[in-house]
């Protein structure tokens, strides 16, 4: 018999069956190893006359498939890892999963979006890389106001110097009330959570990114009452029913009268700590109600509907509600501190 007679050699791949481990070692080297059957009827490919070829190799095919077919099988048996130890105890306790943990940011978010859905506050979103009249001008912001430089602005280059300072990433939420204003009639009920940047040097205090929520209300006759009403209710929930809150002048563009919101400490109950700084009141938010110059920018009616706005700092909260004393903590993603929030 020639050493290439398919048919045999097909059916002695067929009927092999491997009883060791070195059964199987010497079918490979026969058919499979360099120097294998396989090998040298590859290398005879060359010799066949041309027409022949085709026929040739597909025989080599269909042997090599089926070699390769009864080494897998076997190979698959003996390669099996021997079992040597001892069983295992299926007694003992099972390895717990670890489980995740909700980041504190995103704790206080949902907290604050649950307690405005409450009371018929709906969720608007927008871009984090913004227009500047979603950012300033329609904030009323003047140009060239020094109110412009209340906030540190990452621009983004465009290709020419007008470009340029036409698109930067948001410095507050403020531009989604404006986004909001100009695509719903009143009224309008909204918060709107989201990331905002700012161009400072990163500390314990301060950070390039961070989180707000900004609160949006216009309808007829909305008073200041209304919202502080709105902010009290919302002081109570978030920090304990007996926080009380006061209001203190301030000055925003975009808003006449500006407010600044303190809330009485949770912590020392107004005896004065160090969170409060020993003044029994730590500050919250912004607020106020909004300028009649911003409802026209976005084409609301200001002799007929008023409203008042807010915004806030998520991190901030979060800072004050589980005594956290570094800004840089929430981005760096350490499990040590991010542990501590699992299941809250
Ligand atoms: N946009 C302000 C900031 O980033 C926060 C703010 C203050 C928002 C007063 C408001 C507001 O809507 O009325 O500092």
């Amino acid at each position: 018999m020639s050493r290439f007679d398919f048919e045999t050699l097909l059916k002695e791949a067929e009927s092999f069956s491997a009883e060791s481990k070195e059964q199987l070692e010497n079918f490979r080297l026969r058919f499979l190893s360099k120097k294998g059957i396989l090998s040298e009827l590859f290398s005879k490919m060359k010799d066949v006359e041309p027409a022949q070829r085709k026929a040739f190799g597909q025989q080599i095919n269909t042997l090599k498939k089926k070699i390769e077919e009864r080494f897998e099988e076997f190979r698959y048996l003996y390669d099996q890892p021997v079992v040597t130890s001892v069983p295992a105890d299926v007694t003992l306790p099972g390895e717990a999963f670890l489980t995740g943990s909700h980041h504190p940011v995103n704790l206080v978010r949902k907290k604050i979006i649950h307690l405005f859905s409450h009371i018929g506050f709906n969720i608007s979103e927008g871009p984090e890389i913004e227009d500047d009249w979603h950012n300033f001008s329609a904030l009323n912001f003047p140009e060239d106001h020094p109110a412009r430089d209340m906030q540190d602005t990452f621009f983004i280059l465009g290709e020419n110097a007008a470009a340029a300072e036409s698109f930067a990433l948001r410095t507050h939420t403020s531009s989604v009330q404006v986004r909001v204003m100009e695509t719903t009639k009143p009224p309008v009920r909204t918060i709107s959570p989201g990331r905002v940047y700012r161009n400072e040097a990163i500390s314990a205090r301060a950070h390039c990114f961070f989180h707000q929520v900004e609160g949006l209300y216009i309808d007829e006759d909305v008073s200041f009452a209304d919202l502080k009403q709105t902010l009290l209710y919302f002081a109570r929930e978030m920090f304990g029913s007996d926080s009380e809150i006061r209001l203190r002048p301030s000055y925003f563009p975009f808003t006449e009268p500006s407010a600044e919101m303190d809330v009485s400490c949770f912590l020392c109950k107004g005896k004065g700590c160090n969170v409060c700084k020993h003044t029994g009141w730590v500050e919250i938010l912004g607020c106020g109600m909004v300028h009649p110059n911003v409802l026209d920018n976005c084409k609301i009616d200001s002799t007929k509907f008023t409203g008042f706005a807010f915004g806030m700092g998520i991190e901030r909260i979060a800072m004050l509600l589980y005594g956290i004393n570094d800004l840089r903590l929430f981005s760096q993603n350490d499990v040590r501190f991010l542990q501590q929030f699992a299941g809250i």
